[in-house]
């Protein structure tokens, strides 16, 4: 299974100075590796610039929200079938911030999943434990509850092949890890995701194909050790992502581990 390496912006950059990080990751970057694959999960103004420039940077361009209705008037949103006229077949759906800040609630963010994988498209699903849920040990229960409302609106809506499973992508993000400098060790993020993995394999038969991916103030230091984990095929990765020549640092560390598994 390839390994991923996500970048989310969250609401930064401009047209100016996303040309600048493109440039500059162009020259940061290493060589391209098929079984490492870059994504950039950018605001949406930016995105039909970025799928401009994606191939020249062997990266995938990905929105970081999107709508769960089809279509009508919902002044504001932006549809899948919007996101995927102009090229991008993938975002980010139930980021913390979305759910804690814009109210988005389990179910409707599993409506988001659905949407995008009846489409055909590829969506990185974000679920992760609040600080006070952390401290009063109820990780396992914040997440198997989220998990819970993404595979049964999965199943009412019959989105259960293997091949449309595989292409689901679920990122474990500790609520408190996330822009804190504050991290799940790696073997907390294991045990997280261990129990998503399993949620998977229980609802759907198998979740070997089903990239996990860890997040929360992930940097070039802390990397490689959620990758040595069994269960962890990636990060997505916030505020060491706005660095241009960070980030290809992370994907160089991606390629090296990717490389010393095979
Ligand atoms: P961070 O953000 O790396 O800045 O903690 C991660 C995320 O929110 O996806």
């Amino acid at each position: 299974m390839n390994t991923l390496v996500c970048a989310n912006w969250k609401m930064n950059q401009t047209v100016q100075t996303m040309e600048q990080w493109c440039t500059d990751y162009s020259h940061a970057q290493s060589t391209h590796r098929s079984d490492v694959e870059v994504v950039v999960c950018a605001p949406f103004v930016l995105l039909p610039a970025l799928v401009a420039r994606a191939g020249g940077m062997h990266v995938r361009i990905a929105a970081q929200n999107v709508s769960e209705r089809a279509h009508g008037a919902f002044t504001g949103e932006v549809s899948a079938e919007m996101l995927q006229s102009i090229g991008v077949n993938t975002a980010i759906v139930g980021h913390s911030e979305r759910r804690t800040l814009f109210g988005e609630t389990d179910d409707d963010v599993a409506a988001k999943v659905v949407r995008l994988l009846a489409l055909g498209m590829t969506p990185i699903c974000c679920v992760g434990e609040t600080l006070d849920a952390y401290r009063a040990g109820k990780t396992v229960d914040v997440i198997t509850q989220q998990m819970h409302a993404v595979i049964k609106k999965m199943n009412d809506a019959a989105l259960t092949d293997a091949h449309t499973v595989a292409r689901l992508v679920i990122a474990y993000e500790p609520v408190w890890a996330i822009g804190t400098g504050l991290r799940a060790s790696a073997q907390e993020a294991q045990e997280a995701i261990f129990v998503i993995e399993r949620m998977i394999a229980e609802a759907f038969g198998d979740a070997s194909r089903v990239r996990k991916l860890y997040g929360g103030s992930v940097d070039a230091q802390t990397f490689g050790a959620y990758l040595d984990q069994p269960s962890i095929q990636g990060a997505l990765v916030g505020g060491a992502s706005l660095d241009s020549g960070h980030f290809a640092s992370l994907v160089r560390i991606a390629q090296e581990k990717h490389g010393a598994r095979i």
